[in-house]
């Protein structure tokens, strides 16, 4: 048994958290063969010591309601925050970082919203911010991005990286079950954040879409990233999208429109149509997966899980054995590992972009109508690749259109036109095309 130890201090004793506990006592003497320590838990801040259903039960004298002495404490080297939320979780983590503690979190709102402060301050102060576990749970995709693939340069990144998004569309594709049911079950299994508005809205995504960008390109502001949730899609576009030789799944996109530092950066997040035959067309329940484009490497991809307990839990424990072992080798703050690129990057105006768009409009069903809708797409420029009609009978009887590839903001244009004619019967549902 080892000498040496790193003392922790986990904030929040949640699904994660119960996770790390959990990790830490079942694989205590792996992890102290590969660190050469012993990773120590010394205190839990919670909200309630009392709380009955914990997923673990640990150590009450260890347990204390005081976020911020928690962090602080002078036996503490590594402060993991597992509280998420960006206004207490971001107080803990300043106040741990300014009293030298090296940070691990699981914080994607935080790190897209604050990374900058976060990192400036833990820069400040020469210690380590680690995150592997606030982007896609257990999927390493954080170490793959900063050392993996540290001397080439990534073109474009296509993720699946919400699991409860991805959770809910694969149910639906397969069962046809609806979307409300589909999203508890995604609740009970512990993938859904506190406020499921999140998942299923793309704002989570956005967040780790965000941290991303920060790795490969440069900052950007979460905020402006172009975010449209799952919920724009219903149970007939999976089946239009079925009959076209299609799936339907959330992606997180960012690609760059040229080189560094000046060409603006794509980000995008929204449910796109994608080829069956695509690999990540196979990924499916909570899994995650980021398929990245770099100019050295080509094409790679890397699959997980990207939500649950464990998993997530594991990817915390792995950053601890990194600080521990930077920590031993005199390292800790030494280099800029985990740090994203500080440069803000500018992002390519949403109405620029060019895609392909799956169209589905409700349309009278009478002589001339599709060759209105066809008439005002070929006058913005949005040319056609495939039509179909329902043949059923319906009022409105739906007209699916594939285009080819278009300038957003000439789609819209033409869309917002063809709203507008009498014989449409309801606005047009529009899904990007990933190509
Ligand atoms: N709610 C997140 C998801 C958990 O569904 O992917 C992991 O960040």
């Amino acid at each position: 048994m080892s000498t040496r130890s790193i003392g922790v201090a986990l904030l929040g004793l949640g699904n994660v958290g119960g996770g790390v506990v959990k990790l830490l006592a079942e694989n205590a003497s792996a992890i102290e063969e590969r660190l050469g320590a012993r990773l120590e838990v010394r205190a839990i801040a919670v909200r309630d010591p009392d709380k009955s259903n914990r997923v673990v039960s640990a150590d009450p004298s260890l347990m204390s309601t005081d976020l911020l002495a928690t962090a602080c404490r002078p036996d503490v080297d590594v402060v993991c925050e597992l509280i998420g939320g960006t206004t207490l979780a971001r107080e803990a983590v300043l106040a741990a970082v300014s009293a030298g503690k090296h940070v691990v979190t699981a914080n994607k709102a935080l790190l897209a919203e604050h990374g900058a402060e976060v990192f400036a301050a833990a820069e400040a102060a020469g210690v380590d911010i680690y995150y592997e576990a606030a982007v896609c749970g257990g999927v390493p995709i954080i170490r793959v991005l900063r050392e993996g693939l540290a001397s080439d340069r990534v073109e474009s990144i296509t993720g699946i990286v919400n699991g409860t998004s991805n959770y809910i569309l694969s149910t639906m594709t397969a069962t046809r079950r609806p979307f409300a049911d589909i999203l508890r079950e995604a609740q009970a299994l512990g993938y859904a954040e506190a406020d499921p508005t999140l998942d299923v809205g793309g704002g989570d995504a956005a967040h780790k879409l965000a941290i991303l960008v920060g790795l490969c390109f440069g900052r950007v502001p979460v905020e402006k990233i172009a975010t449209d949730g799952i919920d724009i899609v219903e149970p007939i576009d999976l089946e239009y999208a079925a009959k076209f030789g299609y799936v339907i799944k959330p992606l997180a996109i960012a690609r760059a429109s040229g080189p560094a530092p000046d060409a603006p950066v794509e980000a995008r997040v929204h449910p796109a149509l994608i080829p069956q035959n695509w690999l990540m067309a196979d990924v499916n329940g909570a899994k995650n997966a980021v398929y990245v484009q770099s100019y050295a490497l080509g094409p790679s991809m890397y699959y997980g899980a990207g939500a649950g307990m464990l998993p997530t839990a594991m990817s915390v424990v792995s950053d601890m054995i990194e600080i521990g072992r930077n920590i031993f080798a005199r390292a800790a703050g030494a280099a800029k590992p985990a740090r994203p690129i500080a440069t803000e990057r500018a992002l390519v105006p949403l109405a620029d972009i060019r895609t392909r768009y799956y169209l589905r409009f409700g349309v009278q069903d009478q002589p001339g109508v599709l060759g209105q809708l066809m008439t005002v797409l070929g006058a913005h420029g949005v040319s056609i690749a495939q039509v179909v009609q329902d043949s059923a009978s319906t009022d409105p009887v739906m007209v699916v259109v594939l285009t080819h590839e278009a300038r957003e903001g000439d789609m819209r244009a033409a869309l917002a036109e063809i709203d507008s004619l009498a014989v449409v019967r309801q606005p047009a549902r529009v899904i990007r095309i990933a190509s």
